[in-house]
């Protein structure tokens, strides 16, 4: 895949990745393929999203959220059903909305949430339209810092972004690690707090997710790389970085992690 010690993390390529060639298309396409129907694309699970929820504290009636990259909308179904939200789910991927489109209609909550291709580095909604704004596994994409800079217009007052994103659980991560996660630069919980604070947020809650949501991702994760067609274009190496990000958990697992961040903004004159 690259060169250097061994395989790097796929990232979910984003709407400014342009392919150029029938090579990157099929890389593309094969990386998408391999994730189609899986429940979540990132590390999560249920507790987790009600967890965040509650440390969001108390919300409107009918909260407005905006869940951004959404995948296949298992966090927007939840904050649809569970807190009586009226989710704008929005990704890139038109796939993953048909998922959450079609899983929507099964749970009776079409008139809840509506599917948006979009790019969420380029949102035109107007200012403090949301009481939340969400976004599981997917700030990284146009980075965390520029993620929290242009999201905070969009909340309304007293609104809340909540997001969760990787971390170094260690200050002294290994070689491995580090070359595995070089694309992603993460940092540690307390630069990354510190950075959010520095933007104008109050930090509500921190919470580092378990080992069990990894395992929620990964497990389903693995079972599609077991029976996906290596034949096809691509899928060797989506298959081949799949399984190399797996590994890297199980042998590294101890030096990163994802957190759940749940940040609102300061008030003007507070
Ligand atoms: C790691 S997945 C997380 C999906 C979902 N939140 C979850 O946890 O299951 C990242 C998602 O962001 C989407 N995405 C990538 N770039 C995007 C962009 N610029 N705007 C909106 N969505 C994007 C991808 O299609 C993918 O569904």
């Amino acid at each position: 895949m690259r060169g250097g010690p061994g395989p790097r993390i796929q990232r979910f390529p984003t709407l400014s990745e342009h392919h150029d060639s029938s090579d990157r298309n099929a890389r593309h396409e094969a990386f998408f393929s391999l994730r189609h129907r899986l429940p979540r694309q990132s590390p999560g699970s249920d507790a987790t999203t009600r967890h965040l929820l509650s440390l969001a504290g108390p919300l409107p009636a009918r909260p407005r959220v905006l869940d951004l990259g959404c995948g296949p909308g298992r966090s927007a179904l939840l904050l649809a059903a569970e807190a009586a939200a009226e989710v704008t789910a929005v990704d890139l991927h038109e796939p993953f909305l048909d998922e959450l489109r079609t899983a929507t209609e099964a749970r009776g909550l079409t008139a809840s949430i509506d599917t948006v291709n979009g790019d969420m580095g380029d949102l035109t909604h107007p200012d403090g339209s949301f009481d939340l704004v969400w976004a599981e596994g997917s700030a990284y994409l146009i980075g965390f810092d520029t993620a929290l800079r242009h999201w905070r217009r969009l909340l309304a007052p007293g609104g809340t972004l909540v997001l969760t994103h990787c971390v170094w659980t260690t200050d002294t991560p290994s070689d491995q690690a580090r070359a595995f996660w070089e694309d992603d630069a993460l940092r540690t919980t307390d630069q990354d707090t510190r950075v959010a604070r520095d933007a104008g947020y109050s930090v509500l809650g921190v919470y580092l997710q378990p080992e069990s949501d990894w395992d929620e991702y990964y497990d389903a994760l693995g079972v599609h790389a077991d029976v996906a067609d290596v034949t096809r274009p691509g899928m060797a190496e989506a298959v081949a970085g799949a399984r190399a990000e797996i590994a890297m958990r199980r042998e590294h697992g101890r030096e990163y992690g994802y957190v759940g961040y749940v940040l609102r903004p300061v008030a003007v004159g507070a």
